[in-house]
Protein backbone atom coordinates (compact mmCIF):
# COMPACT_ATOMS: atom_id res chain seq x y z
CA UNK A 1 0.00 0.00 0.00
CA UNK A 2 2.70 2.67 1.27
CA UNK A 3 5.58 1.05 -0.91
CA UNK A 4 6.53 3.48 -3.36
CA UNK A 5 3.64 4.77 -4.42
CA UNK A 6 2.98 7.51 -2.06
CA UNK A 7 3.03 10.96 -3.75
CA UNK A 8 2.10 14.81 -1.84
CA UNK A 9 -0.92 15.67 -3.42
CA UNK A 10 -1.83 19.25 -2.11
CA UNK A 11 -2.06 21.07 0.90
CA UNK A 12 -5.75 22.31 1.73
CA UNK A 13 -6.92 25.64 3.61
CA UNK A 14 -10.29 25.74 3.09
CA UNK A 15 -13.61 22.84 2.45
CA UNK A 16 -13.95 23.74 -1.49
CA UNK A 17 -10.03 23.04 -1.40
CA UNK A 18 -10.70 19.79 -0.69
CA UNK A 19 -9.85 17.12 -3.65
CA UNK A 20 -12.68 15.62 -5.21
CA UNK A 21 -14.57 12.48 -3.37
CA UNK A 22 -13.18 10.04 -5.45
CA UNK A 23 -11.86 7.42 -3.39
CA UNK A 24 -11.54 6.41 -0.13
CA UNK A 25 -9.14 8.27 3.22
CA UNK A 26 -8.52 7.65 6.50
CA UNK A 27 -6.33 10.91 8.38
CA UNK A 28 -4.33 11.20 11.02
CA UNK A 29 -5.94 13.57 13.70
CA UNK A 30 -4.58 14.85 17.56
CA UNK A 31 -2.92 17.55 19.66
CA UNK A 32 0.29 19.59 18.45
CA UNK A 33 3.56 17.73 18.37
CA UNK A 34 2.15 14.40 18.79
CA UNK A 35 3.44 13.08 16.47
CA UNK A 36 1.14 12.82 13.18
CA UNK A 37 3.48 13.98 10.40
CA UNK A 38 6.45 11.59 11.68
CA UNK A 39 4.06 8.98 11.91
CA UNK A 40 3.06 9.44 7.90
CA UNK A 41 6.44 9.67 7.35
CA UNK A 42 7.40 6.29 9.51
CA UNK A 43 4.30 4.64 7.46
CA UNK A 44 5.30 5.35 4.12
CA UNK A 45 9.58 4.98 4.88
CA UNK A 46 9.64 8.43 3.55
CA UNK A 47 11.53 10.78 6.44
CA UNK A 48 10.74 14.02 4.94
CA UNK A 49 7.13 13.27 3.01
CA UNK A 50 4.84 15.26 5.71
CA UNK A 51 6.77 17.97 7.36
CA UNK A 52 7.62 17.10 11.08
CA UNK A 53 9.11 19.49 13.72
CA UNK A 54 9.62 20.13 17.18
CA UNK A 55 7.69 23.13 16.95
CA UNK A 56 3.95 22.46 18.04
CA UNK A 57 1.73 23.84 14.65
CA UNK A 58 4.32 22.53 12.01
CA UNK A 59 1.45 21.40 10.10
CA UNK A 60 -0.88 23.93 9.47
CA UNK A 61 -3.18 22.79 5.90
CA UNK A 62 -4.59 19.75 5.48
CA UNK A 63 -2.49 17.70 3.74
CA UNK A 64 -3.51 14.80 1.46
CA UNK A 65 -1.16 12.08 0.47
CA UNK A 66 -2.05 8.97 -1.91
CA UNK A 67 -1.42 5.71 -0.44
CA UNK A 68 -1.79 2.85 -3.60
CA UNK A 69 -5.38 3.67 -4.20
CA UNK A 70 -6.97 5.82 -0.91
CA UNK A 71 -6.34 8.63 0.08
CA UNK A 72 -3.74 9.57 3.81
CA UNK A 73 -4.44 13.17 5.43
CA UNK A 74 -2.19 14.84 7.56
CA UNK A 75 -4.48 17.12 9.64
CA UNK A 76 -2.49 20.52 11.55
CA UNK A 77 -2.60 19.79 15.34
CA UNK A 78 -5.57 20.62 17.65
CA UNK A 79 -5.37 22.74 21.14
CA UNK A 80 -2.37 24.44 19.86
CA UNK A 81 -2.72 28.27 21.58
CA UNK A 82 0.39 29.95 19.86
CA UNK A 83 -0.83 31.50 17.24
CA UNK A 84 -2.91 34.20 16.87
CA UNK A 85 -6.53 33.70 18.11
CA UNK A 86 -8.59 34.60 14.80
CA UNK A 87 -6.02 31.65 12.88
CA UNK A 88 -6.73 29.25 16.10
CA UNK A 89 -10.20 29.44 15.11
CA UNK A 90 -10.36 29.43 11.48
CA UNK A 91 -7.96 26.39 12.00
CA UNK A 92 -10.44 24.66 14.19
CA UNK A 93 -13.52 25.10 12.82
CA UNK A 94 -12.21 23.98 8.85
CA UNK A 95 -10.71 20.58 11.47
CA UNK A 96 -13.83 19.86 12.75
CA UNK A 97 -16.02 20.69 9.31
CA UNK A 98 -13.61 18.52 7.71
CA UNK A 99 -14.01 15.69 10.73
CA UNK A 100 -17.54 15.79 10.53
CA UNK A 101 -18.47 16.45 6.83
CA UNK A 102 -15.96 14.45 4.53
CA UNK A 103 -18.38 11.47 2.63
CA UNK A 104 -15.15 9.29 1.95
CA UNK A 105 -13.53 9.43 5.04
CA UNK A 106 -13.44 6.14 6.02
CA UNK A 107 -11.75 6.12 9.83
CA UNK A 108 -9.82 9.25 12.12
CA UNK A 109 -6.55 7.82 13.98
CA UNK A 110 -6.58 9.91 16.29
CA UNK A 111 -2.88 9.58 17.91
CA UNK A 112 -2.33 10.33 21.71
CA UNK A 113 1.07 10.87 23.50
CA UNK A 114 1.92 7.39 25.36
CA UNK A 115 3.00 9.69 28.21
CA UNK A 116 0.40 12.29 28.14
CA UNK A 117 -3.01 10.34 28.06
CA UNK A 118 -6.40 11.63 26.65
CA UNK A 119 -6.60 15.49 27.85
CA UNK A 120 -9.35 17.50 27.28
CA UNK A 121 -9.28 18.02 23.77
CA UNK A 122 -9.10 14.83 22.35
CA UNK A 123 -12.12 14.12 24.52
CA UNK A 124 -13.87 16.86 22.35
CA UNK A 125 -12.74 15.61 19.11
CA UNK A 126 -13.86 11.87 20.16
CA UNK A 127 -17.48 13.52 20.95
CA UNK A 128 -17.78 15.23 17.73
CA UNK A 129 -16.74 11.95 15.78
CA UNK A 130 -19.21 10.03 17.88
CA UNK A 131 -21.59 12.66 16.88
CA UNK A 132 -21.00 12.78 13.25
CA UNK A 133 -20.64 8.63 12.91
CA UNK A 134 -17.25 8.59 11.84
CA UNK A 135 -15.13 5.43 13.73
CA UNK A 136 -11.91 6.48 14.76
CA UNK A 137 -9.21 4.70 16.41
CA UNK A 138 -6.28 5.57 18.77
CA UNK A 139 -3.12 5.73 18.06
CA UNK A 140 -0.42 5.74 21.11
CA UNK A 141 2.53 8.05 19.66
CA UNK A 142 5.96 8.05 21.43
CA UNK A 143 5.85 4.29 23.39
CA UNK A 144 9.78 4.39 22.80
CA UNK A 145 9.58 7.44 25.65
CA UNK A 146 7.99 5.31 28.50
CA UNK A 147 8.98 1.86 30.42
CA UNK A 148 6.89 -1.23 30.88
CA UNK A 149 4.63 0.30 33.89
CA UNK A 150 4.03 3.76 32.89
CA UNK A 151 3.20 2.49 29.72
CA UNK A 152 0.70 -0.12 31.24
CA UNK A 153 -1.15 2.90 33.12
CA UNK A 154 -1.38 4.78 30.45
CA UNK A 155 -3.20 2.57 28.61
CA UNK A 156 -5.10 1.40 30.92
CA UNK A 157 -6.26 4.87 31.32
CA UNK A 158 -6.84 5.36 27.31
CA UNK A 159 -8.48 2.02 27.13
CA UNK A 160 -11.53 3.27 30.15
CA UNK A 161 -11.42 6.59 28.16
CA UNK A 162 -12.93 4.84 24.75
CA UNK A 163 -15.39 2.92 26.33
CA UNK A 164 -17.28 6.12 26.56
CA UNK A 165 -17.09 6.45 22.87
CA UNK A 166 -19.57 4.76 20.72
CA UNK A 167 -17.45 5.60 17.34
CA UNK A 168 -14.11 4.27 18.57
CA UNK A 169 -12.59 0.78 17.77
CA UNK A 170 -11.57 -0.48 21.07
CA UNK A 171 -8.50 -1.63 20.11
CA UNK A 172 -5.42 0.65 20.30
CA UNK A 173 -2.54 0.66 18.34
CA UNK A 174 0.55 1.20 19.80
CA UNK A 175 3.58 3.14 17.85
CA UNK A 176 7.14 4.56 17.83
CA UNK A 177 7.99 6.39 14.52
CA UNK A 178 11.35 6.33 15.91
CA UNK A 179 11.91 2.86 16.74
CA UNK A 180 9.50 1.52 13.96
CA UNK A 181 7.11 -0.48 16.82
CA UNK A 182 3.35 -0.93 15.28
CA UNK A 183 4.43 0.71 12.07
CA UNK A 184 3.49 -2.64 10.10
CA UNK A 185 -0.01 -3.03 12.47
CA UNK A 186 -1.12 0.63 11.75
CA UNK A 187 0.36 -0.53 7.91
CA UNK A 188 -1.88 -4.01 7.77
CA UNK A 189 -4.90 -2.09 9.29
CA UNK A 190 -4.91 0.62 7.00
CA UNK A 191 -4.92 -1.82 3.61
CA UNK A 192 -7.88 -3.43 5.60
CA UNK A 193 -10.45 -0.25 5.15
CA UNK A 194 -12.51 -0.29 2.48
P1 LIG B 1 1.94 19.41 14.38
O1 LIG B 1 2.07 19.32 12.89
O2 LIG B 1 2.59 20.60 14.97
O3 LIG B 1 0.54 19.25 14.85
O4 LIG B 1 2.79 18.18 15.03
P2 LIG B 1 2.77 16.64 14.64
O5 LIG B 1 1.71 15.95 15.42
O6 LIG B 1 2.76 16.45 13.17
O7 LIG B 1 4.16 16.12 15.24
P3 LIG B 1 5.53 15.82 14.48
O8 LIG B 1 5.41 14.59 13.69
O9 LIG B 1 5.97 17.06 13.81
O10 LIG B 1 6.49 15.44 15.71
C1 LIG B 1 6.69 16.32 16.80
C2 LIG B 1 7.97 15.97 17.52
O11 LIG B 1 7.87 14.69 18.14
C3 LIG B 1 9.19 15.87 16.60
O12 LIG B 1 10.29 16.45 17.27
C4 LIG B 1 9.37 14.39 16.40
O13 LIG B 1 10.72 14.03 16.13
C5 LIG B 1 8.93 13.84 17.74
N1 LIG B 1 8.41 12.45 17.59
C6 LIG B 1 7.44 12.04 16.75
N2 LIG B 1 7.20 10.73 16.86
C7 LIG B 1 8.06 10.26 17.80
C8 LIG B 1 8.30 8.96 18.38
O14 LIG B 1 7.69 7.93 18.04
N3 LIG B 1 9.24 8.89 19.37
C9 LIG B 1 9.93 9.98 19.78
N4 LIG B 1 10.82 9.82 20.75
N5 LIG B 1 9.74 11.22 19.25
C10 LIG B 1 8.83 11.37 18.28
MG1 LIG C 1 2.45 17.78 11.64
Amino acid sequence: LFAGETEFVKGVVAMDGLPPADRIEVCFAGRSNVGKSSLINALTGRKGLARASNTPGRTQEINYFTAGDIYVVDLPGYGFANAPVAVVEKWQRLLKQYLSGRQTLRRVFVLIDARHGAKAVDEEIMSLLDSSAVTFQVVMTKVDKLRGDALQTSLDKTRAALAKHPAAFPELILTSSEKGDGIATLRAVIAGIE
